[in-house]
């Protein structure tokens, strides 16, 4: 197994992820290891060039009169750690229709900004209440809390300010299509309203008893609406057809759902050293979740349908939908 953080340790090792690697490098790996290696490899690459872009981009942001201590945290925030999943999805989906990696890395970074403010302002005490995220203190904890809500704020904006710019794309419509579905994946019946219904259920009073559906409704949202607009992105950016980026929807929903269940699954079985961040939290929050209705084995057999759901949406795309369909493998076996 590789290291999820560094992406250098080719073998299984016993460095827990997030040991404080963080400079990446390209690699290729065959032999054994190719089934599961050869994703970490892909996903490993995506992350050496979006946060290579993410960089330079935000060292860009600073040079043009960031506050320091803002630019500080932002950092913080956005580099050193994290999987990068959501770039190698639109990286990839990009891909299928040919597009560079180049073409892609804007929306790629955007989508990375959204999902890295969502996490520090889920981190904060009001909400999760976190001090630990990809293996280094929260960035509320590291510098306070009204830094953490602006830090947010800023990447939020920024994210925006990256797919819109001109040199994103010369098609003004291409531009238009990926700040149209980003904001709708990102507010209130995206990401924000899924982490609203998170919280209802953990914290006030006189909530109606969640059901299946309710569960994957508030996970959909919360997680599935980013990852799946990740999915859409690639295929605006790679000039989809209709029907090819309905088929990449479809694929990033269950994709979504798998990816939920996964996270919940390593809350309640799996290690902080492993995944970075607090474990064994949701339970005690009174989080819906599958888990907490259903018992971990029940969710599992959840988990599997939606890998299966997810990777059935590819047959469209034949074997070019490799990497996409490995990654909705990797999600009955995630280790952070
Ligand atoms: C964690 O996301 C939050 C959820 C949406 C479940 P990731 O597992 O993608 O976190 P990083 O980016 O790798 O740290
Ligand atoms: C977070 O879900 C979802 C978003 C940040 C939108 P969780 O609260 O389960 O994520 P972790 O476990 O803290 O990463
Ligand atoms: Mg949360
Ligand atoms: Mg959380
Ligand atoms: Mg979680």
């Amino acid at each position: 197994m590789l290291c999820f953080s560094c992406w250098r340790c080719d073998t299984a090792s016993a460095i827990p992820p997030n040991h404080g690697h963080v400079e990446r490098r390209l690699v290729t790996l065959g032999g054994e290891h190719k089934a599961v290696s050869q994703f970490l490899v892909q996903l490993g690459n995506a992350a050496t060039v979006v946060e290579a872009y993410l960089t330079t981009v935000l060292a860009k942001q600073e040079s043009e009169g960031t506050p320091p201590r803002l630019a500080e945290a932002i950092r913080h925030a956005v580099l050193g750690g994290g999987k990068r999943f959501r770039p190698f999805l639109v990286l990839h989906s990009a891909a299928l229709f040919g597009a560079s990696p180049e073409a892609a890395l804007p929306a790629a970074a955007a989508i990375e900004c959204i999902h890295c403010y969502s996490l520090v302002h889920d981190d904060l005490p009001s909400m999760d209440n976190d001090e630990l995220r990809r293996g280094r203190p929260t960035v509320w904890k590291a510098y306070d809390e009204w830094t953490a809500i602006l830090v947010g704020d800023a990447l939020q904006a920024f994210a925006f300010e990256l797919v819109g710019a001109p040199d994103t794309n010369s098609d003004a419509r291409v531009r238009a299509d990926l700040v149209h579905v980003l904001a709708v994946a990102s507010g209130a019946v995206g990401m924000v309203g899924g982490q609203q219904l998170d919280l209802e259920a953990g914290k006030l009073a006189g909530q109606p008893a969640p059901t299946i559906a309710s569960i994957m409704r508030l996970q959909a949202m919360k997680t599935g609406a980013l990852i799946r607009a990740a999915c859409e992105m690639g295929a605006i950016v790679g000039g989809g057809t209709p029907d090819e980026r309905a088929a990449l929807r479809t694929y990033g929903e269950h994709l979504g759902a798998a990816f939920q269940i996964s996270d919940d699954l390593l809350d309640a079985e799996g290690s902080s050293s492993e995944t970075g961040k607090a474990t064994g939290k949701d339970a005690a929050a009174g989080k819906a979740t599958l888990i907490g209705m259903l018992g971990i084995k029940e969710a599992r057999s959840h988990l599997d349908h939606s890998i299966a759901a997810a990777i059935a949406a590819l047959n469209v795309f034949g074997d070019r939908a490799e990497p996409l369909a490995d990654a909705a493998k990797l999600m009955g076996r995630r280790d952070s």
